[in-house]
């Protein structure tokens, strides 16, 4: 059994669901601050389609609450830990630092403490590609220096540094993700990309495109880049989730503690990606040119080179309009709230 923490969210509920599919059985723990209930009954739904997966089973909790965790700890038999629960918006981050390095390394203590306490032994961490700051090369390798320019890559860097004092005092083997920018939703439909307020280009664009939003401005367009707006590494988060599974297993074959780059090898300019909105959705996308803003490097590509030498993990969405089309499956399910 597996404990994902942030289950609810919209990469936890990728991987919760992977798991499910690959036969483990999760226990999801999430407070729902930002994460949904119903992506939990839409990952049952899913579920049930399928044959030969694993049990569900879904407590609203906090990271926050030691004995909490304890209890799901001591109730379930959880070989290992994939802890996704953080807050994850850059810009806010910055308005509010405290806020982020309590919820994200303060309770990532919690956590480490519990597994010592319930003799847990491995844990897969989701950070960031925030932790390089603006890049000297790319693409970037995991052995790029780490400046972050934001807390949130801050709070995700310490909480590394934490995994690898645990791994060293307490033998707890971990292997941390550094994702680039996860888009795209499962195959179903069914989940998929929902932050309020949504803040990350691929549905802000297909928002405008359903007249859910007024404007669309592109931050930037005087970037050395192609064509001026800032390039990113748009991974397809079930792919991004499938990687959590071979991690796992990785460490239960016994391999020692890594970190490893997590995108698609592919940089995709901002105009780029709404011009795919608008082919996928075969409408025409409006928008407007902005200033840039604030802490946006010019181009993030991930060379994920290491971990499909070591793990063997290959992207199967790498084409942006697969992703696009999976987003907007997404936000045309019928009663989607
Ligand atoms: N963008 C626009 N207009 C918008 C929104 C975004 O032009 O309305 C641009 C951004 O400037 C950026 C690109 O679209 O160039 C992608 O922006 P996102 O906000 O979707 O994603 P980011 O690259 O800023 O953020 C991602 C992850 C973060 C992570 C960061 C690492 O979502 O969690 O990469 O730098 F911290």
């Amino acid at each position: 059994m597996i404990l994902v923490t942030g289950g609810a969210g919209y990469i936890g509920s990728h991987v919760a669901l992977e798991l499910l599919l690959s036969g483990y059985d999760v226990v999801i723990l999430d407070n729902l601050s930002t994460g949904h209930r119903d992506t939990v009954n839409n990952i049952e739904l899913i579920k049930r389609g399928c044959e030969q997966v694993g049990d569900l089973h879904f407590v609203v909790g906090d990271t926050g609450d030691k004995k909490q965790l304890i209890k799901v700890i001591r109730d379930n038999p959880i070989r290992a830990i994939v802890h996704l629960a953080a807050f994850s918006q850059v810009g806010e981050s910055m308005l509010n630092p405290g806020k982020y390095f309590e919820n994200n390394v303060a309770r990532a203590i919690n956590i480490l403490e519990c597994m010592v306490q319930g003799h847990i032994e491995y844990i897969v961490f989701s950070s960031t590609a925030a932790v390089y700051g603006e890049p000297q090369a790319i693409p970037i390798i995991e052995e790029h220096p780490t400046q972050p320019t934001n807390v949130y890559g801050a709070s995700k860097l310490m909480v590394e540094e934490l995994l690898r004092w645990y791994e060293q005092v307490h033998g707890i083997r971990h292997v941390a993700l550094r994702y680039f920018n996860a888009a795209g939703a499962d195959r179903s439909g069914l989940i998929g990309e929902r932050h309020e307020p949504e803040t990350h280009l691929i549905p802000l664009v297909i928002q405008k495109v359903m007249g859910k939003r007024p404007g669309l401005t592109v931050f930037g367009s005087d970037y050395p880049t192609p064509d001026g707006t800032c390039v990113r590494d748009y991974i397809h988060v079930s792919d991004l989730a499938q990687a959590h599974i071979l991690a796992l297993e990785a460490l239960f074959k016994g391999m020692d503690s890594r970190l490893y780059n997590l995108g698609n090898g592919n940089g995709y300019t901002v105009k780029e990606v709404i011009d795919t909105v608008g082919q996928v959705t075969g409408q025409e996308v409006g928008y407007e040119l902005g200033a840039r803003r604030a802490g946006d490097p010019a181009i993030l590509v991930a060379s994920s080179e290491k971990i499909q030498a070591e793990l063997g993990w290959k992207p199967h969405f790498p084409a942006l309009n697969e992703i696009v089309a999976s987003a907007w499956k997404w936000h045309n399910l019928p009663g989607r709230k």
